[in-house]
């Protein structure tokens, strides 16, 4: 049920010439594409806004996949459903109420996800385990591209798949975000991931070859 997807961060990709690399990914076999939007709050960084998705939506048909680093993300739900996601990320420190959050994603016929950031451990989502549809393990602090992977963070990994296997009620899925490259993607496929984020690796060289790359380093 967890297929193994490539999700191209197009927070990488060149702003001035967005369709066109969005479109080389898309050819490319990109299966999701994963959208940072960032409120310069819960993170150091701005980004962009739920209009965003909705112009993306409108020139692929690949699924998208909403991070958001914001802080209360309930106020961005609607809008972020409404722009067309597929999948909501929402970071466990940002709201007072992620049960809540959850639920309400869910509600509005979205899978929800929900975000560990490098320091926050797997026992702080531990009575959503039932619930989520996907788990992201950051393994780079958030807020920006092109940083170093925390290979330490593959412990997290392995240790969801490993309850997942042991508890039948749990059905999500696993995703990584930050360094991932031909190499990285690896270790993450070996400790139980099967959603692969990448964005520096992919966008600013050819698209297609790194998307290419990325696939090969994967056994099906
Ligand atoms: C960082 C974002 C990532 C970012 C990853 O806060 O969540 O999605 O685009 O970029 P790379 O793949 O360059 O580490
Ligand atoms: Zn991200």
């Amino acid at each position: 049920a967890n297929q193994t997807l490539i999700a191209p961060s197009i927070l990488s990709a060149d702003r001035l010439n967005l369709q066109r690399d969005i479109q080389a990914a898309d050819a490319a076999g990109a299966d999701l594409f994963h959208i940072d939007l960032m409120d310069g709050v819960f993170v150091p960084n701005l980004t962009f806004g739920p209009d965003f998705i909705k112009s993306i939506n409108q020139i692929t048909q690949v699924p998208l996949d909403a991070h958001l680093m914001v802080s209360t993300p309930e106020n961005y739900l609607d809008s972020v459903v409404a722009a067309g996601a597929d999948l909501i990320n929402v970071h466990v420190e940002s709201t007072k109420h992620i049960y809540r959050v959850v639920q309400r994603i869910q509600e509005l016929n979205v899978r929800a996800g929900v975000v560990l950031n490098p320091g926050t451990s797997i026992a702080s989502i531990e009575p959503l385990l039932h619930i989520v549809d996907n788990i992201l393990v950051m393994t780079v602090n958030p807020g920006f591209g092109g940083q170093v992977f925390i290979a330490e963070m593959m412990d997290k990994v392995s240790q969801l798949a490993k309850l997942r296997t042991a508890h039948s009620d749990y059905t999500y899925s696993i995703e990584v975000d930050g360094g991932v490259n031909e190499q990285t993607i690896k270790l993450c496929q070996q400790a139980g991931a099967n959603i692969f984020v990448a964005g520096s690796y992919v966008f600013g060289h050819d698209i297609t070859q790194r998307i290419n790359n990325l696939k090969q380093a994967l056994i099906n």
